[in-house]
């Protein structure tokens, strides 16, 4: 499959993508499973590229969840490592590729580090305007939802907002995503077929997509495969094929 095939017309805006399956990729290899988290970072940058080059103007990457706090010490500090010498090495590709990196996530949870990184990356590139790199970091949808009750219910409490103001537009915008619109195509590597608590909001009409390939393994022509089979599919949001 490659790139010339796709239809310009039907690019999706917003893509998500679970990047699943580092561990096994390095067990594969008789490595440690932190090489495979190595090689799962170097292999973000072709899916950018890719993307630039089709004019997807939002990627989300599921990169750290609430619950891989629970993981062996050793893995989260690599992983937290990382995230500061990825940030480091490739700030300089996002400017040239007038990238906005953005995070969403329960940020200060991360170390000190990662988080003074992250926020530097994030101002020097934040009128890049070609496409928002999102990273979900410490990130879980149910904790994201209960900030959206809790923030909508304040608002209420002050008499600011009326409860039958209440609608999807009101919740969209107190979402960490607000800035985006809501997923077109979900990708999730390595062959699991879960959602496992990432942007539960935003999948409302997302087409999913699963392929047994593991992420570090990922290249510029499964992601070119993802999306032909994105765009071979009827999204009706509730209508019937007639009514399209
Ligand atoms: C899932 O593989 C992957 C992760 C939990 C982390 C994703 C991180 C990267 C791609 C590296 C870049 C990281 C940052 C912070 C920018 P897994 O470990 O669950 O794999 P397994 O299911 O095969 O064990």
């Amino acid at each position: 499959m490659v790139l010339e095939l796709l239809d310009p017309t039907k690019i999706p805006k917003h893509i998500a993508i679970i990047m699943d399956g580092n561990g096994r990729w390095a067990k594969k290899q008789g490595l440690m499973r932190v090489r495979g988290h190595e090689k799962g970072a170097k292999a973000i940058r072709q899916t950018v590229e890719v993307c630039g080059e089709l004019g997807v103007e939002n990627i989300t990457l599921y990169a750290f969840s609430t619950e891989n706090w629970n993981r062996p010490k050793l893995e989260v500090d690599t992983l937290m490592k990382l995230l500061v010498s990825s940030l480091k090495k490739e700030l300089s590709t996002l400017q040239e590729n007038n990238v906005s990196l953005k995070a969403i996530g329960r940020l200060d949870l991360l170390p000190e580090k990662a988080q003074k990184e992250l926020s530097e990356v994030i101002e020097l590139t934040k009128d890049n305007g070609k496409m928002n790199l999102t990273l979900a970091l410490s990130y879980g949808s149910r904790e994201e939802l209960i900030s959206v009750v809790k923030s909508v219910s304040s608002q209420v409490k002050e008499g600011t907002l009326d409860i039958d103001q209440i609608d999807t537009d009101v919740i969209s915008k107190h979402l960490y995503t607000s800035y985006m619109p809501d997923v077109d195509l979900l990708i999730r590597t390595s062959g699991e077929q879960r959602i496992s608590n990432f942007l539960l909001w935003q999948i409302a009409y997302a087409e999913l997509y699963f392929t047994k390939v593991l992420w570090p393994d990922f290249r510029k022509e499964h992601l070119v495969e993802a999306i032909h089979n994105y765009q071979d599919r009827e999204r009706r949001f509730g209508k019937t094929s007639e009514q399209l």
